[in-house]
């Protein structure tokens, strides 16, 4: 490959609060360095379908506080096919796009990593999905923007809860994982925290309960991953409505307005590292990795390792939450 002279910025998967930082940061950091910059629109959907742009400094002023993403998102089958990404391919070498920054979650990476195994185009990941769910770093962008605003959600169930001695249960998202569960529980001082990750006797609910019930607490708010085995928050209310009889229960699902909203300062700043990195990454000469952040350090991991791995919770989270409602 010889040296990268024109770069292609997408987002791809679900959107998450702090993308725009990131496409700002990846745009201005490649004029920096002297070379064009084009936004893909739609995910790779745009890819296939050369729906392409050019952007310049200016294009992404204005961008930074807000949520969403202005290049638009997709989650797209057809590039999960070999044909898919010759389609992609032939179309990224006549616009003479020679390098791609591709901002998303670990279904993004996956098909990132399929194309540079059969295309010469070298593609570099930036972690963004409000799951956090992505091994080999510590931080995705919007996670931080998603827990504050589940946490403000529940607070304010917190004080009707209370205000009419209810229980409730509040589903969060996260797809398979129960990061945004864990560290919104905590922060929002929750009874429970119902996660995948978590079997077995270390998530006995009853016990749980019965603590509530013996500290004779005027509200118990139990938050449950969306992908638990459980099967959500309304299922597992259901199903301990029996053991429930001194309570009256509620459930609330937040859903989507967890992925909206003016990303935080600690998502604009880091979407904009991240971005920035991912540049520089291209720039020397890296292919099919993912720009991460480990310890608070810029780091690089192999897509391959990225979407094998699982990333695991925080344990010292894990441990404490029982010992916080003793
Ligand atoms: O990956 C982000 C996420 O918001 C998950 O937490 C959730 O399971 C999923 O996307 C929802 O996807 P959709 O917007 O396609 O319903």
């Amino acid at each position: 490959m010889g040296k990268i002279k024109k770069i292609g910025v997408l987002t791809s998967g679900g959107d998450a609060p702090g993308m725009n930082a990131a496409i700002r940061a990846v745009t201005r950091t490649a004029i920096y360095n002297g070379l064009e910059v084009v936004g893909i629109r739609h995910g790779y959907q745009g890819m296939i379908n050369a729906n392409f742009k050019p952007l310049y400094a200016h294009s992404v002023s204005d961008t930074i506080q807000r949520g969403g993403t202005i290049l638009k998102t997709a989650r797209c089958e057809a590039f999960r096919t070999p044909q898919g990404r010759k389609i992609a391919y032939d179309n990224l070498r006549a616009a003479g796009i020679d390098g791609v920054v591709v901002i998303g979650g670990d279904g993004s990476f996956k098909g990132a990593s399929l194309f540079n195994e059969e295309h010469n185009i070298p593609f570099v990941g930036v972690p963004g999905t409000i799951d956090n769910d992505i091994y080999g770093t510590d931080y995705t962008i919007g996670y931080d923007t998603a827990l504050n605003t589940v946490v403000e959600a529940v607070d304010k169930i917190r004080d009707t809860a209370s205000a009419l001695n209810r229980m409730f249960f509040v589903e969060v998202m996260g797809a398979e994982a129960g990061h945004i569960a864990l560290f919104s529980g905590i922060a929002s001082g929750a009874e429970a925290i119902i996660m995948p990750e978590i079997k077995g006797e270390a998530r006995d609910i009853s016990k749980m309960i019965e603590t509530g019930n013996k500290r004779k607490k005027s509200s118990n708010i139990i938050i449950v991953a969306e992908g638990d085995e459980e099967g959500g928050a309304i299922a597992l209310a259901e199903r301990l409505k029996p053991q429930l009889k001194g309570y009256e229960v509620r459930v609330a699902i937040l859903g989507h307005l967890q992925r909206g909203g003016s990303p935080s300062a600690l998502d604009r700043v880091n979407a904009s590292r991240l971005g920035n990195a991912a540049v520089e990454a291209l720039l020397d000469g890296q292919q099919s990795v993912m720009v991460g952040l480990q310890n608070n350090e810029i780091v690089l991991v192999p897509f391959k390792k990225a979407v094998k791995q699982h990333k695991g919770l925080n344990q010292h989270l894990v441990d404490i939450i029982d010992i916080l409602n003793v």
